[in-house]
């Protein structure tokens, strides 16, 4: 099939291309650049042996946007692009509700323009809010706590009234843990701009140098070793799903859920000690205060993907940080390396 796929010179994008690329399909990127590099892409043109288009295209220039599925004979959709800074979205609300709502109404609009019905969309387990009822199942009310999570709660309402107004659509709805590792070449990873949200990233960052420690958030928390629970996942796992729910959706109409997690939970310290192994030293760290909104605890229940689609995640937390630790050491400033 020939796929659009949005954002996709960014992290889980770049990664989920190659993978499209490596199954046989044609692809074709629109991104705007605002968060990711092209350097991505033509990184995994060299890895496939074969290259996405790109065209640089902003989802909130509808007449670019239109022009871009007018000159592609598009079969399918998948929709990453979008801002998703928990912080700054409670900064910025109007620009994230701008961004990431009014793109994706755009997309949409331009995509039934062009008769263009199949859509995996990248949603998140924040849609889920601090629900402390873990393992998180699809059928729970979403409850998200931030304006991030919001654009994408909101994104799923609409796409569900979407598909229960016009049965041509094939949606799936993808919630993502904790995306985290990088392809096993090394040449493609995660390359925040910034100050790194996340704590791979900026675990990353200290184990090659760039950053003097890891604050802890926390190690008063009700779990085995005090420190916040997550299920991380790897965005190699992470693309395959996006295959897997692409391919469901090719064939079956409606709205589909999945959470896309392994259904494991490690700890912040957890992760240390796995990333200091993979680095060959201590990677320093010491204890702060809690960070507002934390869960606790939050970890997928994965087993409607794996009934529906046939996927489960396969590689282990050592695996995650072994791949994340090899893109960082080879590129110590991401793609501007
Ligand atoms: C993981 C754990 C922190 C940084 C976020 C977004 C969510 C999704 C995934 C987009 C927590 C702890 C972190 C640090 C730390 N993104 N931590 N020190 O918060 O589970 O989810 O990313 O969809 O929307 O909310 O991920 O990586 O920020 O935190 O101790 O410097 O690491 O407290 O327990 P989170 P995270």
């Amino acid at each position: 099939m020939r796929i659009l796929v949005t954002g996709g010179s960014g992290y889980i994008g770049s990664h989920t291309v190659l993978a499209l690329l490596e199954a046989g399909h044609d692809v074709v990127v629109i991104d705007n650049l605002a968060n990711s590099n092209q350097e991505s892409l033509r990184r995994v043109g060299e890895i496939a042996g074969r290259s996405a288009e790109f065209l640089q295209v902003d989802l909130l220039d509808e007449t670019a946007l239109d022009n871009a599925f007018s000159s592609q004979n598009v079969d399918a959709v998948i929709h990453f692009a979008g801002l998703k800074a928990v912080g700054e979205s409670v900064e910025k609300p109007l620009y994230y509700y701008h961004n990431n709502v009014g793109g994706t109404l755009n997309l949409l609009r331009c995509m039934e323009r062009h008769d263009v019905r199949t859509l995996v969309f990248s949603s998140s387990a924040t849609v889920y809010g601090a629900s402390e009822e873990v393992p998180l199942v699809e059928k729970l009310p979403l409850d998200a706590v931030n304006p991030y999570g919001r654009t994408k709660e909101q994104i799923e309402d609409i796409l569900s009234d979407v598909g229960a107004a016009d049965e041509r659509w094939n949606i799936a709805l993808l919630r993502y843990f904790n995306p985290v590792g990088a392809h096993e070449s090394g040449r493609i990873g995660e390359d925040p701009t910034g100050t790194p949200n996340n704590l791979l990233p900026f675990v990353a960052q200290v184990a090659v140098g760039r950053r003097e420690k890891v604050m802890v958030f926390g190690n008063d928390y009700p779990t085995p070793d005090g420190t916040g629970i997550r299920d991380y996942i790897h965005v190699v796992d992470l693309a395959a799903g996006h295959l897997a729910a692409l391919d469901y959706v090719h064939s079956h109409s409606g709205v589909h859920r999945w959470n896309l997690g392994t259904g494991k939970g490690s700890s912040v310290l957890e992760v240390l000690a796995a990333f200091s192994a993979a680095a060959g030293h201590e990677v320093p760290y010491e204890f702060g205060p809690r960070r507002p909104g934390d869960a606790a605890v939050s970890y997928a229940d994965p087993s409607a993907a794996l009934a529906d689609l046939g996927w489960s995640a396969h590689k282990t937390l050592q695996q995650m940080c072994d791949d994340h630790w090899r893109w960082q050491k080879e590129n110590p400033l991401g793609y501007s390396s």
